[in-house]
């Protein structure tokens, strides 16, 4: 039998149809949500994302705020602007798009986010926060995640789930979530022995490693829950996920998409996220 599409689209149009109506009553009670975002330089997939994450605010009403610097911004300067968007009351969430580049030290900047501002839950605060399962902000693509599995129906509770990946930005939270739902919980990673066997194992697999099509059938149990969070630009300028979703779609139960999966939901999140420091902030 075939597997059941999780469509992110979907699940996120509802998520901001929601939030559209939220904005709009917050706004008559004279606070409008606000999100800055900050791009360094001209990485193209980048400035992809930023536009995204503005025609977002757009669709929902939240008032956005690009800036824009180029390339030899320095750390100081961009650390500065920083530190103006962290005192100014119409903001409410700051984001610095990732990755920066290398001369700029990412750790350094992400830990002069307010973490009262911080959006995508990357200041070391938030992420112990995260640790100790005494959320503010949720991380966005784990966030997002979780609301794809929700609507699955499936309870998490002593389920063997398998995060293939361990960045910061999705591997590493996203084990924390399932492990607070009452899940068992697995990471791979790029030096794990018999990854196949590992994944086998898994009722839930989420895949979040950036290589094309690494997961195929022989990976996946009869009826798992599968989750892309690849975004691959392959040489004919398609996108494709981690999971060779074709192979997959006929052994696991459900499956989310690329694009259309998890790529919606992590802006969403975004949203959400900066709606509710805008009702924090009050
Ligand atoms: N680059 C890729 N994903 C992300 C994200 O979720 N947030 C930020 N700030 N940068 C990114």
């Amino acid at each position: 039998m075939s597997a059941v599409i999780l469509s992110g689209l979907e699940i996120s149009n509802d998520i901001r149809n929601k939030l559209k109506k939220k904005v709009e009553s917050m706004k008559q009670n004279g606070l409008h949500p606000g999100l800055a975002v900050i791009l360094v330089g001209n990485d193209p997939a980048s400035r992809i994302y930023v536009n995204n994450k503005k025609k977002a605010c757009e669709e929902i009403g939240i008032r956005s705020f690009e800036y824009v610097l180029h390339e030899e911004t320095s750390e100081e300067d961009l650390i500065q602007l920083v530190e103006t968007l962290n005192e100014d009351k119409s903001v409410h969430g700051i984001l610095v798009q990732l990755p920066l580049p290398k001369h700029i030290n990412t750790d350094n900047v992400l830990l002069k986010i307010s973490p009262n501002k911080d959006v995508d839950a990357f200041h070391p605060f938030n992420v112990g926060r995260i640790m100790i399962g005494d959320y503010c902000f949720l991380p966005c693509t784990p966030a997002g995640i979780m609301e794809i599995i929700h609507r699955t129906g499936i309870d998490l509770q002593g389920k063997e789930c398998v995060v293939v990946g361990r960045s910061n930005i999705v591997g590493k939270p996203m084990a924390m979530l399932l492990l607070h739902s009452n899940a068992t919980v697995t990471i791979c990673h790029s030096k794990t022995e018999n990854l196949k066997d590992v994944c086998r194992r898994a009722d839930v697999l989420i895949v979040a490693v950036g290589k094309p099509k690494l997961i195929n059938a022989e990976y996946v149990k009869d009826g798992a829950v599968v989750i892309d969070v690849g975004m691959n630009r392959l040489e004919n300028r398609k996108l494709c996920g981690d999971v060779d979703f074709e192979s997959v779609l006929e052994k696991a139960s459900y499956i989310t998409p690329v694009p259309g999966g998890v790529g919606p939901m992590t802006i969403t999140m975004l949203m959400k996220n900066t709606v509710m420091s805008a009702e924090l902030s009050k």
